[in-house]
């Protein structure tokens, strides 16, 4: 058991907590304190949603244990705040929910977005809210509400009728300008000093690269996961490329090098978004070529500062000759071991959707900039992952909501 003391809707506690104890199970068990809902327990549903240190953050994934020192608040501590009132109104006037068991996590959520200046438009509303999910209303007197106090609120917002649509966020679809900073802060508990830039797949419509993921095994610790990716450009000018790691970095979606390589060892960020869920690795790896064998092994570690979660990996690739010679045909082979909160995620479907993507994403990069379509001076800073992730986090989405209504399984 550890002892922490921390200020709940303030007022100074003190309790004796084990390590795994979650913040949502502190609050309504230890403190009583049930207008903190628990949904999924997987940090998806938002209904857990409380402020930890003035951020919103997922208490059923935030360990109690990490909130020592810090100041909480949930739903119950609102009751003098003007602007939770006018949203308590508008929900109930806009008819924003049924049951209500989203609702404590909504209004907080919806609070904080409002404070932030980006409840401006019905589209940023929907996709601020979209890591806080409701199983009633069909989110339009959601929106209605919020959008009926941003504009009160905050003069940046713009009210637009005409584009109304169903479902929580527009998905894989999502426009430019994808709000990922909110998304972000949505699952942390403490603000990010320094992020790597996302970073988006080259869209081309030219020679497209092909990925094939393969099944993932468990091997004591380590989640093993293979991939075919399939480039359409000679051997040796693939192995000339990747023998550039700041090149291949540019490729990779979230990655960012803190300096040229010393010696085959790079030190970096690297930036993981899973729909509410955010991750910012600072790490180091070492690079290994085998010239002989077309072969190359990167293998790292890293550590979220944030959630206190590490990871350590190893990618193994090795090139063969494709439809006779005119293409390069890379096995890849990843594992990779997540301890910590991140844990959660270190298995399953999820990670292989995101894996398969991410790859998808690089392959793209590579087929592109081999082809000499895209400078490699490209500024990483003009790309954004947050489609691709955001359609990561759709697809579970629709696979939890199938299975939960009956209508399909992942
Ligand atoms: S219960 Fe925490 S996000 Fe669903
Ligand atoms: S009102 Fe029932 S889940 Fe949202």
């Amino acid at each position: 058991m550890t002892r922490i003391a921390l200020t709940v809707n303030g007022t100074k506690v003190t309790r004796e907590v084990t390590p795994r104890t979650n913040l949502a199970d502190f609050l309504r068990e230890e403190l009583l304190l049930t207008g903190t809902h628990i949904g999924c327990e997987h940090g998806i549903c938002g209904a857990c949603t409380v402020v930890v240190d003035d951020e919103i953050a997922r208490s059923c994934i935030t360990y109690a244990v990490t909130c020592d020192g810090a100041e909480v608040r949930t739903i119950e501590n609102f009751d003098e705040d003007a602007l939770m009132a006018k949203l308590r109104q508008a929900f109930s006037e806009e008819h924003a929910l049924q049951c209500g068991y989203c609702t404590p996590g909504m209004l907080v959520a919806a609070r904080d977005l409002i404070r932030r200046g980006e409840a401006r438009n019905e589209e940023s509303i929907r996709i601020g809210m979209s890591g806080n999910l409701c199983r009633c209303t069909g989110y339009m007197g959601i929106v209605s509400a919020i959008a009926k106090v941003a504009r009160a609120h905050n003069e940046k917002a713009e009210p637009d009728a005409t584009t109304r649509t169903l479902g929580p966020a527009p998905g894989p679809d999502a426009p430019d300008g994808f709000a990922t900073e909110s998304m972000a802060s949505a699952g942390s508990a403490k603000p990010v000093k320094a992020k790597a830039p996302a970073v988006t797949p080259v869209l081309d419509s030219q020679p497209s690269a092909n990925v094939q993921t393969g099944e993932m095994t468990q091997e004591g610790k380590f989640t093993k996961l293979t991939q075919t990716i399939t480039v359409n450009h000679p051997r040796e000018d693939v192995w000339r490329y990747m023998a550039d790691i700041e090149k291949v970095a540019t490729c990779m979606p979230g990655v960012v090098l803190d300096g040229p390589p010393q010696e085959g060892h790079i030190d970096g960020r690297m930036l993981v978004k899973l729909g509410p869920i955010s991750a910012d690795l600072a790490g180091e790896a070492d690079v290994a070529r085998f010239e002989d064998e077309w072969r190359g092994i990167i293998e790292g570690k890293g550590r979220d500062t944030r959630s206190a979660s590490l990871a350590s990996g190893r990618v193994e690739y090795q090139l063969a000759e494709a439809e006779d010679g005119a293409a390069t045909q890379m096995a890849v082979s990843i594992a990779y071991s997540l301890a910590g909160p991140l844990a959660q995620f270190s298995r399953g479907a999820i990670v292989r959707d995101l894996v398969s993507r991410l790859a998808g994403a690089f392959a793209q990069n590579l087929e592109a900039r081999l082809s000499g379509r895209e400078s490699d001076a490209a500024p990483a800073a003009a790309l954004d992952a947050g489609s691709l992730v955001f359609s990561v986090l759709w697809d579970r989405i629709k696979a939890f909501f199938g299975k939960l209504l009956g209508r399909g399984s992942d």
